[in-house]
């Protein structure tokens, strides 16, 4: 099968949270299997390029229309193992600092910016003749490409054959702009209705992908069926999810056993399987303090957060419960986001030097020492698509303490019993919940053995994308299969 993905972001080239990371696990797991061919687009961003990458111009280029305008594209090529990557340029939209917004909120033309992505993915595919049986997008900023296949691109037989799956990722980003915007998408206004694209009068890209894709899936069980039932969770499309429902579908995400890996991590201080765990986290955790400032006692509870600092995250739960807990507990985060957040994990760490050390910023390196040296993980989010940090805390045996939703209902388990739990989970993400478990987890981390057995159970998890992806594979082939009635 051809299979095309496009997305706004995807690791090693471009990253801010798990989209990137399961976008381009995805496109690899992908191409892996046999009989597939795999093209991955990308925006191309300032700095991506150079490093370990060889980019390649393709010559020429072709336009593109936004409002009454004609914008130009150009492509350049990686090859990144057998996926063919293709990055769209254009420098009034991508180069500049920053994917998605500055320090003071989105880029204003963040509507611009991705409407352009998404025709140049149709056109660019068109240019290099690479016609796709299966589009998979993802999240708002490529919703719209399943919304052109069935409107502007109706006629064109290049893709009369192509089937579209459009995965979301996080419900809480849909991409709401006014009619000026549905104008400048070049949409015909037979369109702008409340069944197809309008919105409350203007347009919302991610309910374009949900009722113009072929496919809908979302990266959770739990997650699809709380989007669908939930008014909290739907944030305004649970009727157009439910009225999807036979073709919407929960599949959960993977992480990359490659690069999460604690035996051959090359971040860490000293590798570890779960047979070395004792050592190696020991080691792990000692060099940690160390970078951080904090006292190095093997006694106390370590535990770490690296997030987007976002309410979604539960992280105001931390800063409130974890002062309590400071007699014998140590905290480390890294995160970037929300200003407010930032500034109390500031000011949680200038109060309780040796106990509390926070990096802001994003730093790929110092989040694999985090989990690697941690011995809980907190992520008591208010909601949770999937989630990867869980699986990654996890596979590097630093327990997560998580809320019960989402992808961390199904993929943490905690019964109260040790032998069969993960980590902890509680119920809601209610402070009162998270300060009783804190307490129970700084009592039970006396109890060398059933830690222990916790830890095995997370490191033994199987968190690999081998059978979510032949879920997707399997997806694509039936819609692939309709398109061709
Ligand atoms: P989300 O996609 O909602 O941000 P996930 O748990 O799905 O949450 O994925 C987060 C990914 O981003 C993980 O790979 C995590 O390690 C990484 N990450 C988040 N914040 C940072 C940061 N500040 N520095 C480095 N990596 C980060
Ligand atoms: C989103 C969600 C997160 C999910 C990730 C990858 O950013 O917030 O829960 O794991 O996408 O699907």
């Amino acid at each position: 099968m051809k299979i095309l993905v496009a997305a706004s972001e995807a690791f090693p080239f471009c990253k801010t949270g798990g989209l990137g990371d399961v976008a381009g696990a995805l496109a690899q797991v992908f191409a892996r299997a046999e009989g597939n061919e795999v093209a991955l687009f990308l925006p191309r961003y300032r700095n991506i390029g150079g490093g370990a990458f060889s980019f390649k111009a393709v010559g020429g280029s072709f336009l593109i229309p936004i409002g009454g305008r004609m914008e130009t594209a150009t492509l350049s090529h990686v090859q990144w193992g057998k996926v063919s990557v293709y990055f769209v340029e254009n420098q009034k939209y991508f180069d500049r600092p920053g994917i998605y917004r500055t320090a003071y909120g989105d880029f204003e033309d963040n509507d611009e910016r991705f409407t352009f992505f998404t025709r140049a993915v149709l056109e660019g595919a068109k240019f290099i003749g690479f016609k796709p049986d299966v589009i998979h997008c993802h999240d708002w900023q490529t919703a719209l490409l399943p919304a052109y296949l069935r409107t502007s691109y109706k006629i064109d037989s290049f893709y009369a054959k192509t089937a579209t799956v459009f995965t979301i990722h996080n419900i809480a980003y849909q991409g709401m702009f006014g009619r000026d915007t549905f104008l400048k998408a070049g949409f015909d206004w037979t369109d702008f209705t409340p069944e197809k694209l309008e919105f409350y009068g203007g347009i919302n890209f991610l309910k374009a992908g949900i009722t113009m894709a072929d496919t809908v899936t979302t990266v959770s069980p739990t997650y699809a069926a709380e989007i669908q039932h939930l008014p909290d969770f739907g944030k305004g499309l649970e009727g157009v999810l439910r009225h999807r429902s036979a073709d919407l579908f929960g599949i959960i995400n993977g992480i990359d056993e490659e690069i999460w890996d604690p035996a051959t991590d090359t971040f860490i201080e000293r590798g570890y399987d779960f047979k070395s765990y004792t050592r190696g986290k020991a080691a792990c955790k000692k060099a940690l303090q160390e970078e951080c400032g904090l006292e190095q006692d093997k006694n106390l509870v370590l535990a770490g957060v690296v997030s987007r600092l976002d309410s979604q995250k539960g992280l105001d739960l931390v800063l409130e419960t974890v002062p309590g807990f400071l007699e014998n507990m140590q905290l480390v985060v890294l995160g970037v986001g929300d200003p407010a957040l930032t500034e109390g994990f500031k000011r949680l760490a200038a109060a309780n030097p040796g106990r509390v050390y926070f990096k802001p910023g994003f730093d790929e390196g110092f989040a694999h020492k985090i989990y690697a040296g941690t011995d809980i993980f907190l992520m008591p989010s208010r909601f949770e698509p999937c989630g990867l940090s869980q699986m990654i805390s996890m596979r590097y045996g630093s327990l997560p303490v998580v809320t019960r939703t989402g992808g961390l209902k199904d993929t943490v388990n905690y019964n109260g019993e040790p032998k069969d739990s993960n980590g902890f989970a509680i119920d809601a993400p209610e402070a009162g919940q998270l300060r009783s478990i804190m307490g129970h987890i700084v009592s039970m981390f006396k109890w060398r053995d059933l830690w222990t057995s916790m830890v095995k159970n997370a490191m033994k998890g199987d968190y690999s994308w081998n059978r979510s992806a032949a879920d997707y594979l399997r997806l694509f082939s039936i819609a692939w299969q309709k398109k061709q009635l």
